[in-house]
């Protein structure tokens, strides 16, 4: 894998395999000096705090240095365009990731960079976040396929990666989302009998292992609030609809109240934090692969 910037980018074994390494490197607590003289620039067009503290602690633990490039105060914001800056960068990094609107702008840094584009999230993918989300799933569930995940909420960048990652995990996602706010169809279509879309946010949830929905509030903007809000907030009656032993999960940032209740993400069935967690060791993983010694 030269680049990541959708799940399906990585084939079947390579996904189960870094999903277990993240898994391994958490209870390990991997560190040492694998990436020992590797640095990694980070570009971020839009806020972050986990996206970016995880990647930079991550690379610290692995013996490498991260960079922080601020578009802002670089020659991007003159108008330089992603081309020259991508080949600029590749000149003196092993790696570039970023956080981008279009997702072609990601896309076009990859195209023209000859070190390893990583997506850090843009308008219609978060790869990341599905291979984070997916180790916290292994980690909860002891396994990754024959589950039955329910996406409730904004069909969302982190929705259309979790469906991917189901497609290669040999899970099942059913997504109940409000009419125009479905899933990217491209990614619906390229997974099959993987994902079954619905608008009743009790039908998707019913026997599900997994509950996960994303904030209301897109950093792509859109008027999302008053399709979404209040029917597709994951209650306590949402939750008890599905499976005994399920677990909530929720990329972050949340909003208590709106995409979710208090009870629900700081109750017994909430793995945030340990999905929150879990961006570090999954990016070690990811890392490692792309830029350790073979
Ligand atoms: N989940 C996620 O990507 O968080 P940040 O926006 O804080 O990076
Ligand atoms: N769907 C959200 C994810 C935030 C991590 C957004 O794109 O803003």
């Amino acid at each position: 894998m030269k680049d990541f910037l959708t799940v399906s980018d990585l084939g079947r074994k390579e996904f189960s395999f870094l999903v277990r390494r993240a898994v391994s490197m958490k209870k390990r607590g991997a560190r040492g000096q694998p990436l020992k003289g590797k640095t990694l620039a980070m570009i971020f067009c839009k806020p972050s705090t986990r996206t970016r503290a995880s990647f930079e602690a991550g690379m610290a633990q692995l013996g490498g240095h991260a960079l922080n490039l601020d578009p802002q105060s670089m020659q991007t914001s003159r108008g330089e365009s992603a081309a020259d800056t991508a080949r600029t960068l590749s000149r003196y990094v092993d790696c570039i990731m970023a956080r981008v609107y279009a997702h072609s702008e990601v896309e076009e840094l990859a195209r023209h960079s000859s070190v390893p584009v990583v997506n850090g999230l843009s308008n219609t993918h978060h790869p990341c976040q599905a291979l984070a989300d997916f180790a916290t799933i292994l980690d909860r569930k002891g396994r990754t396929d024959k589950l039955e995940i329910a996406w409730i909420g904004d069909g969302s960048n982190v929705c259309n990666s979790l469906i991917e990652a189901c497609a290669l995990a040999g899970s099942r996602m059913r997504a109940a989302t409000p009419a125009g706010l479905e899933p990217d169809g491209r990614v619906v279509e390229a997974a099959g009998g993987a994902v079954e879309l619905v608008r009743d946010p009790a039908e998707a949830a019913a026997g599900a292992d997994v509950v996960a929905t994303d904030t209301f509030s897109s950093m792509h903007g859109g008027s999302r609030m008053k399709k979404l809000s209040p029917r597709y907030r994951v209650t306590e009656k949402v939750m008890g609809a599905s499976a005994a032993d399920s677990v909530f999960l929720h990329c972050l940032p949340a909003k208590r109240g709106v995409e979710v209740d208090a009870s629900v993400i700081d109750g017994p069935r909430s793995a945030v934090w340990d999905e929150a967690e879990y961006r570090l060791h999954a990016q070690k993983a990811l890392l490692l692969s792309m830029l350790g010694r073979r």
